[in-house]
């Protein structure tokens, strides 16, 4: 991968870089097609990260189908596929790590500790391995992107981190390689994070700009469904992941949810043009 990065630097190509944890769905296939449109050459990257996996999460049961991740990867003209193994990643006595403190330890962080840290950690190795111009990420995890963000800009890395929306299936449900765990029961309930954020979405519309409101209303279509139990609904500042009380210029509404043993994510990114308040945008 380092060859193939210097050799890409040399011919003055512009390299960008799809890190995933492979068991792709669209999600992923959109970020590889619009690295294709930007860039002369396209990396993938296939790591499940030990790192960003608490003690009882789920990484021993990730999925993992490298051959059918491979090959969509080929079909979509990815020009080469990263998929170290741990020791390659982790040598023995592995012990540097990167910390971007504040953002990561709110939310997702106090909920899955140490989360954040492993997801830094090998992000930033996979930058200095293959170099990229532009890097790829999904909305959906936007904590993430904004942790990232923060580390790309605190410590000058020569990268370009491109978010993309969110996608759905037909019927609202976030894509996730998470959502392989849902029993048919869960998977019909799992739409309630999505339900959810279409009722703030008509509460930020009707004018509500309160956090506390929105929050309420989306406790309350959660009420609903038992199957589903809410971990937290909260309105952050879009940069810090600070929260807010009131919905201002880009905040995110973000949902987690447990559907049985299955923890999902969604988010809405909300954007008030300073002097036109009016043109609100809600972008689920
Ligand atoms: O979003 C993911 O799939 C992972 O967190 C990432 C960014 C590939 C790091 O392991």
């Amino acid at each position: 991968m380092k060859e193939a990065a210097r050799q890409a630097r040399a011919e003055n190509h512009l390299v960008g870089l799809v890190p995933t944890m492979g068991a792709l769905h669209e999600g992923h296939l959109s970020l590889v097609r619009r690295a294709k449109q930007e860039c002369s050459r396209v990396y993938a990257s296939l790591f499940v990260n030990p790192k960003q996996f608490g003690p009882n999460e789920d990484f021993a049961k990730y999925p993992r189908t490298f051959e059918s991740d491979a090959a969509q990867f080929a079909e979509l003209g990815v020009d080469a596929l990263f998929a170290p193994a741990a020791d390659d990643i982790y040598p023995g006595g592995f012990s540097s790590y990167v910390n971007v403190d504040g953002i990561s330890d709110r939310l997702e962080g106090r909920s899955r500790p140490g989360h954040f840290r492993g997801v830094a950690t090998v992000v930033l190795k996979l930058f200095e391995i293959a170099q990229p111009d532009f890097a790829y990420f999904g909305r959906k995890d936007a904590q993430q992107v904004a942790v990232i963000q923060r580390m790309v800009r605190d410590l000058n890395l020569n990268v370009q981190i491109v978010v993309c929306p969110i996608v759905r299936e037909a019927d609202g449900l976030a894509l996730s390689s998470r959502n392989a765990y849902l029993n048919p029961e869960e998977r019909r309930a799992a739409t309630i994070l999505y339900r959810a954020l279409q009722a703030a979405r008509a509460e930020i519309a009707a004018g509500t700009r309160d956090a506390l409101e929105i929050q309420n209303r989306i406790r309350t279509v959660f009420n609903s469904e038992p199957l589903a139990r809410l971990d937290y609904a909260e309105v952050v500042a879009a940069d810090d992941f600070e929260p807010v009380a009131r919905v201002s210029r880009a905040s995110y509404v973000l949902v987690a949810a447990h559907l049985g043993k299955t923890r999902l994510l969604d988010n809405m990114l909300v954007e008030i043009p300073e002097k036109n308040p009016t043109e609100l945008v809600c972008h689920i």
